[in-house]
């Protein structure tokens, strides 16, 4: 077990390059195996979650070879469609193997996804997907069960936007009998990615990024090569760093459509940000005001960069309002913010914000993205101020190279392991 440690009061200045996005690498992984020849994935992110995804496969069966950022996926000889061990509860992402076991043999069994629990995540639309296509699903206590002599086209109406049923029924339709038509469906470029891919391999999918997306079924997939797009995500944390310390940081191999309503709303701030290419430079402002943030799906704000946003507001003039649409109750790095001197309280899905100064403390991580909020608030407090984050493992998930990255922009942090008997305050 190690903890973060963050010295406050300096603005973070330079430039960060941004890896592959960690939750479209989670997709691209499984989907691999629905080929019969070997599938290479560059620029994948170095976190644990992808570590996590590559012993999953070893227990089917399937090698991989990795070569810095590039993983060759060798799914010829998978031997079996049954993971009931406990890698597949370390990440909530496992529950893409359901797809494409069922699309490629026709049946899996999986132990139940794990991940982030900040509330409980449903797979329900998942299962409707499923059964749509002519699957019978069985949720037994610790693990689900797919199985289906024939898959079948069908047209599925998603009740809730969902990401991963978006990807997940494309997984398995993508060698069903017939056309799939997905209405409803999640638009987050990690699902153009994933449908990139799929198409690359020979299958064939029309509309991934819209609402509707076509999947007409194909007998055979085969191998090829594909660069995962950036992370979007820790692009936005960065970004979010770089205003809360008033710094000038320069996010490099970003995509900025992507971070188009991010962008919006740290310029409605009176945050100063530049758009390039493939790069964003983000400069702060000794005053940027308060403003209101709804976290949406897609193209909307994103609910990934809610917590890291929420710490930015407490740094900004006048009252500030959060709500999340996607998730009930994703605010548990608040109480972790007020122990620091966050003025922040919780109405319902709101959370209202005023300037704050923030002070060193001992704060725990109770999610990857609420630790993202918790680093950039001790960075936020004064010089000498020591921050300390646990499970800093958590962190670790979705951040690769966190502690270079920062480093290199003037930060001062570090890692440090936590003594069993060390009590926090
Ligand atoms: C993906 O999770 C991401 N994870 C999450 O990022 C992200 O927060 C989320 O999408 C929303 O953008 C990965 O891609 C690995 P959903 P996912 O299905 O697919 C409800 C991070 O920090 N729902 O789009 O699990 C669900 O409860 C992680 O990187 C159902 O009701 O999210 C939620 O309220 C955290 N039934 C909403 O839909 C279902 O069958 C959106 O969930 C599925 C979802």
């Amino acid at each position: 077990m190690e903890k973060l440690m963050i010295e406050g009061g300096r603005a973070l200045r330079g430039t960060v390059q941004i890896s592959g996005a960690k939750n479209s690498a989670l997709a691209l992984i499984p989907a691999a195996i629905l080929a019969e020849d070997t599938v290479i994935l560059d620029n994948l992110p170095i976190i644990s979650d992808i570590a996590n995804y590559i012993d999953i496969l070893a227990e089917l069966g399937v090698s991989v070879n990795q070569r810095a950022d590039s993983f060759a996926i060798q799914p010829q000889a998978i031997r079996n469609t049954a993971l009931l061990g406990d890698n597949v509860g370390k990440l909530r992402a496992s529950y893409y193997l359901l797809g494409s076991l069922l699309g490629r043999f026709g049946e899996a069994k999986l132990g139940l996804p794990g991940g982030c629990n900040f509330e409980p995540r449903p797979i329900d639309q998942h299962i409707k997907g499923f059964e749509a296509l002519g699957a019978e699903v069985h949720m037994e206590p610790d693990y689900v069960h797919v199985k289906a002599r024939e898959l079948v086209g069908s047209k599925i109406y998603l009740d809730v936007v969902s990401v991963g049923a978006t990807i997940n029924i494309m997984l398995a339709a993508c060698r069903a009998k017939g056309t799939t038509i997905i209405e409803n469906a999640a638009r987050e470029p990690e699902i153009v990615d994933v449908a990139t891919l799929l198409n690359a391999m020979g299958a064939q999918i029309k509309g991934a990024g819209t609402e509707v997306i076509r999947i007409s079924g194909v007998q055979y997939l085969g191998g090829c090569r594909h660069s995962i797009i950036p992370d979007r995500i820790q692009a936005g944390t960065y970004m979010i760093a770089a205003a809360a310390t008033k710094g000038d940081v320069l996010i490099d191999n970003v995509i900025p459509k992507h971070m188009e309503a991010l962008t919006a709303k740290l310029l409605e701030m009176g945050v100063h940000v530049h758009e390039m290419d493939e790069s964003i430079r983000v400069v702060g402002q000794p005053v940027i005001h308060g403003i209101d943030v709804k976290a949406l799906v897609y193209p909307g704000f994103a609910t990934d960069l809610q917590s890291p946003m929420t710490t930015l507001l407490t740094q900004a003039r006048g009252v500030s309002m959060l709500i999340d649409n996607v998730y009930n109750n994703r605010f548990q790095h608040i109480p972790e913010l007020v122990k620091m001197g966050a003025n922040i309280r919780i109405e319902g899905r709101k959370a209202m914000i005023e300037e704050s100064q923030l002070r060193g403390a001992k704060v725990t991580a109770a999610d990857l993205r609420a630790g993202a909020a918790l680093f950039i608030a001790g960075l936020c407090t004064p010089v000498g101020d020591i921050t300390e984050v646990y499970n800093l493992e958590y962190i670790d998930r979705g951040y690769d190279h966190l502690i270079d990255n920062l480093t290199a922009l003037g930060a001062n942090v570090w890692r440090e392991p936590v003594e069993n008997l060390q009590k926090k305050a």
